[in-house]
C-alpha cells in the first residue's frame, strides 16, 4: 500500500463569488470549504497535506495555522492556472516516491471513500486516475472525451466545440497520480489554450502520449461539485444538509420534517433524539440519548443532556450545558449557563452566565441582569430554589439550596438556603378609591373636545 500525499489548490481569485472574502473560505455547514477538503484528507489517512493559496491571502493563511494537523503551504505568486498551481508546490512533491492526489479547495463535499477509490486504482495499475462525475448542470466544467471507454482528454469549456459541450461526462478536478508521475508530466504541460493557462487537465493528453494508463473514477454529484458563485455554494449547502439529515437519522435520529433541520459541520447527535421541523443548529453542538428539540429552536454551542426538551422557541447560545432530564421552554434564551438535573425554565427568560443547580424551577419571564455595561457577572442558584416569575436576578448574586424568590422580586442581595426572599414593594389598598377614580375620568372623557 503506497503512501499519498495531497494538494490542494486555493490559489484561485474566486471572482464570480462577488466577494472579499476568499472563496475557500466561504462556509458551508458553517466551516470553510477548504476545512471540509481538509477534514476528508485527515479521515482518508493521507500522509502528508499541502495547499496552494494565492500572493495576498492573510485569511487562508490564518486558517492554515489554526489546523491540528501539519499543513504545508505554497504561494503561487501568479494566476496561471491549476496546472501551474501544482507547480507552486513542486518541493512538496518532486523526488518524492509517494502517490500524489490533487484537489480542489472549491469542491468541498469530497469524501474519504472517494479518495481511497481513486488510490484503489493507483494501487492496481493505473498511473493517472481522473474523477468523473455527471452535473446535472454540466456548464463551466471540464467534459470529459472518451473513446471506446477510454479517457482521451479532458476539454475546458471555454475551448470545447459544440459537439463536445454536449458530453455529460464532466471532471471533478480530483485526480490522483501514480508516484513520480505528476513531476514527470507537468515538466510538459504549456499554456496553447483559449485562456492561455496551464491546465492541469491536459495531463491526460500528455499521459496518453506518454503511453501512461490512464483510468476514470466516478463519483456521485456532491463528491464532485464544485463551487464558482454563490448559486453554487447555495447547492452545496443543500447537498450537505441532505447528507447530514441522512446520516442522523440512520445513526436513529428522529427528524419529523428533515429537509427543515440545518446542521452545522460538527452537530454530534445520539440515537433517539427527537428532532422537531424548523431547527436551526449553529456550530459545536451535541445532543445525548433521549432529548427532544422541539419547533423553532436555535442552538449553538451547546451540550444537551439525555432527555432534556428544547423549545418549541428556544435559543440556546455558546456555553450552555443542559443537565439530563431539564426544560427549556418557548422563548427562553440561554447562554453560558449550566442547567442542572431536572431542573425547568420553562417560559420567556433570559439566562446568562449562570450557574443553575438541580431541581431549580425559574417563572415565568425571570432574567438575570448579568450585564452593568461594563462586566458580565455570574448568578448562582443553588439546588431545589424556586425563583417566582418576573423576579430579577442582579449578578453577582447566590440564591441558596431550596430557598425561594418570591415573584416579581429585584434580587440584588444573596439569599441564604431556605429562605423566602421578597424583593418588591409592598402593596397598599384603598378602599372605594378604584369606583370614585373611573367617575372621574368618564366625567373628564365626556368634557374632553370630540376627536377622532
Ligand atoms: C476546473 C477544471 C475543470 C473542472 C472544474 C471542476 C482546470 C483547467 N479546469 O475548472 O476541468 O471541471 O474545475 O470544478 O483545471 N486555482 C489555483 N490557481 C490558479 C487557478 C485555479 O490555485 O491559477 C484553484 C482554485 O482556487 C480552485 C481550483 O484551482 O480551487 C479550480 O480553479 P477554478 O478556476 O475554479 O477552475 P474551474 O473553472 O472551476
Ligand atoms: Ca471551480
Amino acid at each position: 500500500m503506497s503512501s499519498v500525499d495531497i494538494i490542494i489548490l486555493a490559489a484561485g481569485e474566486g471572482t464570480r463569488m462577488k466577494s472579499a472574502t476568499p472563496k475557500v473560505l466561504h462556509p458551508v455547514g458553517g466551516l470553510p470549504m477548504l476545512g471540509h477538503v481538509l477534514n476528508s484528507c485527515r479521515a482518508f489517512g493521507a500522509s502528508r497535506l499541502a495547499v496552494v493559496i494565492g500572493p495576498d491571502a492573510p485569511r487562508v493563511t490564518a486558517f492554515l495555522e489554526q489546523q491540528p494537523s501539519q499543513v504545508d503551504t505554497f504561494v503561487q505568486t501568479e494566476r496561471l492556472g491549476t496546472g501551474h498551481a501544482v507547480r507552486a508546490a513542486d518541493k512538496f512533491y518532486a523526488g518524492v516516491n509517494h502517490c500524489n492526489i490533487v484537489l480542489f479547495g472549491d469542491t468541498p463535499l469530497i469524501r474519504p471513500q472517494t479518495l481511497d477509490r481513486i488510490k484503489t486504482l493507483l494501487d492496481a495499475d493505473a498511473d493517472l486516475v481522473i474523477l468523473g462525475f455527471e452535473p446535472e448542470n454540466p456548464t463551466g466544467y471540464g467534459r470529459l472525451l472518451t473513446d471506446q471507454g477510454e479517457l482521451i482528454a479532458i476539454r475546458e469549456e471555454k475551448d470545447a466545440s459544440e459537439t463536445e459541450r454536449k458530453i455529460s461526462l464532466c471532471n471533478a478536478g480530483a485526480m490522483g497520480f501514480a508516484p513520480g508521475v505528476l513531476d514527470q508530466l507537468l515538466a510538459s504541460l504549456t499554456n496553447q489554450n483559449a485562456q492561455g493557462e496551464y491546465y492541469l487537465t491536459d495531463c491526460v493528453e500528455l499521459a496518453r502520449a506518454q503511453g501512461l494508463s490512464v483510468q476514470i473514477v466516478t463519483g456521485d454529484v456532491a463528491d464532485a461539485t464544485g463551487v464558482n458563485s454563490r448559486a453554487q455554494l447555495a447547492d452545496v449547502e443543500a447537498m450537505f444538509q441532505d447528507r447530514m439529515r441522512r446520516r442522523a437519522m440512520a445513526n436513529g435520529v428522529t427528524l419529523t420534517a428533515p429537509d427543515t433541520v440545518f446542521f452545522a459541520h460538527d452537530t454530534e447527535i445520539e440515537a433517539d433524539v427527537t428532532l422537531e421541523p424548523n431547527v436551526v443548529f449553529g456550530p459545536k453542538v451535541q445532543i445525548k440519548s433521549g432529548a427532544t428539540i422541539k419547533t423553532f429552536s436555535h442552538i449553538e454551542g451547546a451540550v444537551i443532556g439525555a432527555d432534556a426538551i428544547v423549545g418549541p422557541f428556544a435559543r440556546l447560545r455558546p456555553g450552555t450545558e443542559l443537565e439530563a432530564g431539564s426544560k427549556v421552554g418557548n422563548f427562553v434564551e440561554v447562554k453560558a449557563a449550566t442547567v442542572g438535573k431536572g431542573s425547568k425554565i420553562n417560559h420567556l427568560s433570559y439566562i446568562g452566565d449562570a450557574r443553575i443547580g438541580a431541581g431549580v424551577n425559574i417563572g415565568a419571564g425571570a432574567v438575570t441582569c448579568n450585564y452593568d455595561g461594563f462586566l458580565k457577572h455570574t448568578t448562582t442558584l443553588g439546588d431545589g430554589s424556586f425563583i417566582g416569575s418576573g423576579s430579577l436576578l442582579v449578578a453577582p448574586v447566590e440564591v441558596g439550596a431550596n430557598a425561594y424568590v418570591a415573584t416579581g422580586s429585584v434580587i440584588t442581595q444573596d439569599v441564604p438556603a431556605d429562605a423566602l426572599a421578597f424583593g418588591r414593594a409592598r402593596q397598599t389598598n384603598k378602599e372605594g378609591r378604584g369606583a370614585r377614580l373611573k367617575e372621574e375620568l368618564r366625567a373628564a372623557k365626556a368634557e374632553a373636545p370630540k376627536r377622532k
